[in-house]
């Protein structure tokens, strides 16, 4: 008897590894035939009960039996899997994968390298600065005097904090990025021609068309006889690769203190996709600040404006974002709202 219950249990291993390699209902058919079928050893053994004793007979029954039930249930379990595979045809592994989100540029981001790019192909590298800065560099190298307006505290953010170097007077939050130009001169001789995107913070109550924080793109070209034709030229190519090859361009004369002649430049408002922004109503719309370095700037630091002279410029890098897209409200580029981010 024993032999026999060691033939079945060799039988049963025998079995559960075949019906688990089955790669077919057919192959699975089959093997239900070899086992379970009229002429299988399991047949054979049941025909084989009456030759053992009697009271043996119970013991190797119930073992059939339940070798029976395991591989049917073996049986159903791989026959399952089988038609649950031919029902999901295998993957075509040349179809284009689900996209994963990925992050992107904010609006701002892109605009200023496209700012940036136009200056690049130009010959002007970019350049840094602090957004904390000293008074010295936001105000008196550039020629601002004492008594000017946007050096009371109602216009500019001062910094609570000890200067860590007194002679170039308090810490503030730089309401502009020309700072970078004293910075700059400070350090190297010309000719420069430097780019500079960054931050800027002012006093200014939030509205669709103000924030308190903003970020500005300032350019700066000095060398031996750059001169108003080469600023005009300058900004105008600009203009007409940023609005488009028909931009018209109007410069209009301005006073800024670091400059002098001064002007501020226009474009003219059906070109751009901004019509219809609040600032954008007129025919010419106000785009950027420029003018030829004063002399008082450049002897500030360091260079004599009897041998050398260049021009500068500043421009808001959200408003050209606003007026390309036709944004009508700043505060959209900063709520960072995932709806309007994609757009761009
Ligand atoms: N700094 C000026 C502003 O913030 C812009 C400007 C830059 C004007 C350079 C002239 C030259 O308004």
């Amino acid at each position: 008897m024993t032999d026999l219950i060691g033939e079945l249990n060799r039988l049963a291993d025998e079995a559960v590894a075949s019906i688990a390699q089955a790669a077919s209902l057919d192959d699975l058919e089959r093997l239900r035939v070899a086992y379970l079928g009229r002429k299988s050893r399991l047949q054979d053994a049941l025909k084989r009960i009456p030759e053992f004793p009697a009271e043996q007979r119970g013991a190797i029954g119930r073992r059939v039996n339940a070798l029976k039930a395991g591989l049917e249930s073996q049986l159903a379990a791989r026959r399952g899997a089988l038609a649950e595979t031919r029902r999901r045809p295998a993957p075509d592994v040349t179809l284009p994968g689900d996209p994963v989100a990925s992050g992107r540029l904010h609006p701002v981001t892109i605009t200023a390298r496209r700012i940036l790019a136009v200056f690049a192909a130009m010959g002007f590298e970019a350049a840094t600065g602090p957004e904390m800065e000293f008074e010295y560099y936001n105000f008196d190298g550039l020629n601002i005097p004492p008594d000017h307006p946007s050096r009371e505290s109602f216009d500019t953010f001062f910094v609570d904090l000890p200067s860590p170097d007194p002679k170039r007077g308090r810490l503030l939050l730089r309401s502009h990025t020309s700072p970078v130009q004293i910075r700059v001169m400070e350090r190297r001789r010309p000719p420069l021609r430097i780019v500079v995107p960054g931050k800027v913070y002012r006093r200014d109550a939030l509205d669709p068309g103000h924030s308190f924080m903003f970020h500005q793109v300032e350019g700066l070209m000095v060398d031996d006889r750059t001169n108003f034709a080469d600023l005009k030229g300058v900004l105008d190519r600009f203009l007409k690769s940023l609005f488009g090859p028909g931009t018209k361009t109007r410069f209009r004369p301005h006073y800024f203190p670091f400059t002098e002649p001064s002007a501020e430049v226009d474009i003219a408002s059906s070109l751009t996709a901004g019509a219809q922004t609040s600032f954008a109503k007129k025919r010419w719309i106000e785009i950027m600040g420029c003018g030829m370095v004063h002399p008082n700037v450049l002897r500030a630091c360091g260079h004599d404006p009897a041998r050398v002279q260049g021009f500068a410029f500043g421009m808001g890098v959200e408003r050209i974002a606003m007026l390309m897209r036709g944004v009508k409200d700043i505060r959209l580029l900063f709520e960072n709202d995932i709806r309007f981010l994609e757009q761009w």
